[in-house]
């Protein structure tokens, strides 16, 4: 009973994504293959995507599916469709290009949606369901997790992911924009042992890498972090500078406790003293937490050169503070 209306649910997601893929052949679906077209991307990889366009008229897809026999219950419970002031009943996305979510096995479990052009909110998302679970899912994972690199790269957004794969960079995934979990760390390291993050060149981007790199660490991962300068996000990025500048970034791309420190380094002028001392001490307190001697001498070693702290000092603060915490 509950395996069935699982699978039904599954089904659902099926037809509305072979639903919205093929409105792109019809007359109002031509808006949204310019719109793909003017983001530069490609007929292979809308195939590829599932990408496709959720008409501007407000119940097609309901009453299509309603005919195909699926309940309103049902339709709700997928989060394709919603019951309006009216309590009627209508699609959940209107006029806008679709990216289908998929599950590492291949199965569509959700939706976003973006406006062609301005507008709010700019992505529509479907609701958390019995199928999709935000937090324990990345978005294009069913197809980075086949690709044959030495990482995955970790980027924020449906368009990030879709210009990347495009441009031959099939490790990469999306957290769609959410704060990154434990949940999803340990799906990652199912699949790699190191993981780039390139979120947007943002204030909003760099708080989510701060956020996000203990709890990659927690998972075993070694944490990278790819500057993206002078461009706003991934997608920007390879438009205007293409692959070979691109790879060039992957390969100089910063240890993610270096990236800790230069953030970290902004609360403090060094040329002062006492600030200075300050910062020391803040560096010292992030390599006690470390759990590995090796680990630690290494840091110590790369911090005391990096800013020119006297080594034996440094490692008496370690200890110091070490033994405060006990
Ligand atoms: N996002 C969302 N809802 C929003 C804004 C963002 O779900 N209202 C998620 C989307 O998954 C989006 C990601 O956060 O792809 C990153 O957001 P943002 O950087 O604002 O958008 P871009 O991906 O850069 O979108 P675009 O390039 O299409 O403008
Ligand atoms: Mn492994
Ligand atoms: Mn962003
Ligand atoms: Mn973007
Ligand atoms: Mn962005």
């Amino acid at each position: 009973e509950k395996l069935n209306k699982k699978q039904r649910l599954y089904d659902i997601n099926k037809e509305a994504a072979r639903y919205f893929y093929y409105q792109l052949k019809t007359q109002r679906g031509q808006k949204a293959l310019e719109y793909f077209k003017k983001r530069q991307i490609t007929i292979d990889v809308i195939k590829k995507f599932g990408l496709g366009y959720a008409n501007y008229y407000g119940d097609d897809l309901y009453k299509y599916l309603k005919a195909k026999q699926y309940s309103e219950a049902l339709l709700l419970e997928a989060g394709i469709i919603v019951k309006d002031k009216k309590n009627n009943y209508t699609d959940r996305f209107w006029n806008r290009v679709m990216f289908p979510i998929f599950d590492v096995h291949n199965r569509v479990i959700a939706f976003g949606g973006r406006v062609l052009g301005d507008g709010n909110p700019k992505y529509l998302n479907s609701p958390e369901t019995t199928l999709f679970d935000k937090s324990n899912n990345l978005y294009a994972l069913n197809i980075a997790r086949t690709a044959r690199k030495d990482h995955i790269l970790i980027v924020e957004g449906y368009m990030d992911v879709i210009s990347l794969h495009q441009a031959g960079y099939n490790q990469t995934v999306a957290s769609l924009g959410t704060a990154f979990t434990s949940g999803q760390a340990r799906l990652l390291k199912r699949y790699t042992d190191n993981v780039l993050i390139a979120y947007d060149n943002d204030e909003a981007g760099r708080k989510a890498t701060l956020r996000s790199i203990p709890i990659l660490k927690e998972a075993g991962l070694t944490v990278k972090v790819l500057n993206l300068n002078p461009y706003k996000d991934p997608d920007d990025f390879i438009n205007n500078l293409g692959p070979k500048t691109f790879d060039q970034r992957i390969e100089n791309a910063q240890n993610s406790f270096f990236f800790e420190l230069e953030v970290l380094n902004q609360d403090y002028n060094v040329e002062d003293p006492d600030q200075k001392t300050q910062f020391i001490r803040k560096i010292a307190s992030k390599i006690v937490e470390m759990t590995n001697d090796i680990e630690k001498d290494n840091y110590i070693e790369a911090v005391t050169k990096n800013y020119q702290i006297n080594k034996e000092h440094f490692i008496n603060l370690v200890n110091e503070l070490g033994s405060k915490v006990g």
